[in-house]
């Protein structure tokens, strides 16, 4: 049994079904603030709020529902009737005391007229889903569309026409970005709905049980879109012009590029070979010393790593900290003199790109990590160099150019000829 946030009781087993998987209050928030705030703001008096109404097609257990009836709330100094939930499961529905809330299967609504439509619709691909759900795919949605796409393409038709003012905010899945399933409904959006912003989520790991990458994306009229990092910030605001919205908003357009390549700046290699890395077998000990501190891809994260915070698993042997003796010294004598330079340690082998500057040259890049030296060891550039490798930006290269080798689990293996060919965006330099 799953606990939600205020306390319903769900099988996993039905939630699967449902796409039941609630939303955390922090995404949720950003999301409704993006979605209801600019109605909000436009409201000039509060009858003119108290005629608004606004819903959550899929309210599960409340989450959106709560925080948009606070946020009304917070407007007229009290509660008023104007956002409304729908869920077709009794157990959500029955979680949502005191809110206005029906148990109804919102694909089979006609009534609409709503200024905005928000929330975290059930994902659920229409294969698994099964006759019933592919009844209701939706105007441009083909084959493997999912559910939520379904949900959108209703929500779209059921909302005030754009040009009124209506308001779609939705968690997607990031798939809906550049499926070919949704490609009509993305170059004709109905009513006139424009994508007017998208966060990407980083991270897959947002929805308790449910391991998905998702994007918040609010529709409106707006003739152009802002990508947004997690913090709220303006990436880069573009206008959509084909169907692929994932190229174009991850695209070369989207940073003025320095023209110079990471490879023209930097020396990038490989930290070493599958031979080398059997060579130093023998010479690796647990012992915490400030240099020669042998660093596994795994334990690379983002601006960070995680030597001796997590053991290090290498060639069949556990270590708490994996360093190097000097004996290490006569096997592999060009990699641990430039091992001792300041130095970024890219992981060869993850879902992200994962870079961490050594700036006292106290670690060593094992096999399947890359290092990136500067001719000069200029600790600036470097530095800026790993906060450029750490950013989405730099992650979606990495899965455009790289991502077909994704193995099991998702782990992407990164290439030297990709970062060397890596774009340096002009504030990097
Ligand atoms: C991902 S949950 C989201 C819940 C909620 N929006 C939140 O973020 O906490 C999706 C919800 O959609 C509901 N659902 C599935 N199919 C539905 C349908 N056809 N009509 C209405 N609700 C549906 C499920 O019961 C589930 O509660």
């Amino acid at each position: 049994m799953f606990v939600g946030a205020v306390g319903v009781q769900v099988d996993r087993e039905q939630r699967r079904e449902l796409g039941a998987f609630y939303t955390p209050p922090d995404i949720a928030r950003r999301l409704l603030e993006r979605t209801l705030g600019p109605i909000l703001d436009s409201c000039r008096c509060g009858d003119e709020l108290r005629n608004k109404r606004f819903l959550d097609p899929a309210c599960g257990d409340g989450a959106f529902l709560r925080l948009a009836d606070e946020m009304v709330r917070e407007r007229l100094g009290c509660r008023h009737e104007t956002v409304f939930g729908f869920d077709i499961d009794p157990v959500a529905t029955r979680a949502c005391g005191g809110l206005s809330v029906a148990q109804r299967d919102f694909l089979a609504e006609e009534k609409g007229g709503y200024d905005a439509i928000f929330g975290n619709p059930p994902f659920l691909s229409a294969i698994r889903a099964g006759g019933l759900e592919r009844a209701h795919l939706g105007e441009g949605l083909i084959g493997s569309a999912d559910l939520a796409y379904s949900f959108l393409a209703k929500a779209l038709t059921l909302v005030k026409p754009a040009s009124e003012g209506g308001r779609v905010g939705f968690v997607l899945p990031r798939a809906f970005l550049g499926a070919r399933a949704a490609a009509a409904i993305r170059s004709r959006m109905p009513n006139g709905f424009r994508l007017e912003s998208v966060e990407v989520l980083e991270r897959p790991d947002h929805f308790d049980g449910a391991q998905v990458y998702v994007c918040l994306c609010v529709f409106s009229d707006s003739p152009t879109t802002q990508l947004l990092d997690e913090q709220g910030q303006v990436l880069a605001t573009l206008k959509l012009e084909s169907a692929n919205w994932w190229g174009e908003l991850f695209g070369d357009k989207l940073v003025p590029d320095s023209g110079l390549l990471v490879g023209e700046i930097f020396e990038v290699c490989q930290s070493m070979t599958v031979g080398e890395a059997y060579a130093v077998g023998p010479f690796i000990e647990d012992r915490m010393v400030p240099d020669a501190r042998l660093l596994i891809s795994g334990r690379i994260r983002n601006a960070s790593c995680e030597w001796g915070e997590k053991p290090s698993r290498y060639l069949g042997t556990t270590y708490q900290h994996p360093t190097l003796a000097t004996g290490a010294a006569t096997v592999i004598p060009k990699r641990i003199a430039l091992a001792r330079r300041p130095k970024v340690v890219v992981a060869g082998l993850s879902k992200n790109l994962r870079a961490f500057f050594d700036p006292a040259g106290q670690y060593i890049g094992a096999v399947s990590t890359f290092t990136i030296t500067h001719p000069r060891d200029d600790l600036d550039e470097l530095q800026r160099l790993e906060e450029f490798l750490n950013t989405p930006l730099a992650t979606s290269a990495f899965i455009r150019e790289c991502g077909s080798s994704a193995l099991g689990g998702g782990s992407i293996t990164v290439r030297k000829d990709f970062l060397r060919k890596l774009v340096i965006p002009s504030n990097n330099t």
